[in-house]
């Protein structure tokens, strides 16, 4: 039976990393990629390894679309030594920073920051690695609950991932023939390193999201991995170009 693989983008840590252990323990082997955090990158690649599976890390930054040429051609090699495989199966694309402006304050730097990385690098990225996804493939593009709801600060980074969520419509419309799904996965507040982890480490924004939340608290990594990793699995084959939104009930 052919091996499954997954390639996950930013799984140094965070929700990246909670779906590679996710997919690690139902069996999938991992590519994945990280920016900064190396010596994190390596210990997760022991992490699965310990759990019996392949994994791979790789130095990206998503935000520079002129590298993806020479990382899809790295993927490719590592393909066919490691796997003896052609393709790989799931492209996740997690990657993302957070930045909290208002919208008056927001700078065209920023701006551009948050649109290199958010919607070109996704853009590009999943083009250039169209060809190194298998037939009835799946890609699962990371969104955000602040697509559907505001909150003040987050004008240009929910602008970007509102485009990732039409983008994932249309790319759901153009890989159907391939038997390829798209969907999206959009978190609510979660407790990672994301927009330097004030969800997590400022009490005050925390008890604002857990009063505002159905089930009571803030999310956790826990809380993600698994949903993807659900959206992964055969049982949800038919689920296609649609927005999942996994936020215990924010806002409802
Ligand atoms: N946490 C939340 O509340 C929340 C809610 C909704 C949506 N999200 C989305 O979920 C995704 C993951 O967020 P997270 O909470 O796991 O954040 P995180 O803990 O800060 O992790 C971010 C990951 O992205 C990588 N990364 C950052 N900049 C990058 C770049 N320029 N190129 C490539 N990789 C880069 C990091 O790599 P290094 O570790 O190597 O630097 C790290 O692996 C993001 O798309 C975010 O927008 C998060």
């Amino acid at each position: 039976m052919t091996q499954t693989i997954a390639l996950i983008t930013g799984a140094s840590r965070g929700l990246g990393k909670n779906t590679a252990l996710k997919l690690a323990q139902r069996g999938i082997d991992v590519i994945f990629t990280y920016h900064s955090q190396a010596d994190e990158a390596a210990a997760l690649v022991a992490e699965i390894q310990a759990l019996g599976r392949k994994a791979i890390a790789l130095q990206l930054d998503v935000a520079q679309s002129e590298q993806f040429a020479a990382f899809g051609a790295q993927v490719q090699s590592l393909l066919r030594t490691h796997w003896q495989r052609e393709q790989f199966d799931f492209l996740i694309n997690n990657a993302g920073i957070g930045i909290n402006a208002p919208f008056a304050e927001t700078s065209e730097a920023q701006f551009d920051q948050l649109m290199n990385l958010h919607v070109k690098g996704v853009f590009f990225l999943t083009q250039t690695l169209l060809p190194l996804i298998a037939d009835q493939g799946r890609i699962i593009n990371i969104s955000t609950g602040l697509t559907r709801f505001a909150l003040p600060g987050f004008a240009a980074y929910a602008a970007m991932k509102g485009a990732v969520e039409v983008l994932s419509k249309y790319l759901a419309k153009e890989l159907g023939p391939r038997g390829i799904t798209v969907n999206v996965l959009a978190p609510g507040a979660i407790e990672t390193d994301f927009g330097g982890g004030a969800v997590r480490d400022n009490e005050h924004i925390n008890q604002f999201i857990a009063q505002q939340t159905a089930l009571g608290r803030v999310g956790v990594p826990d809380d993600i991995g698994g949903v993807i990793a659900a959206l992964l699995s055969e049982e949800s084959r038919w689920i296609n170009g649609q927005r999942i939104e996994a936020s215990g009930g924010m806002f409802l």
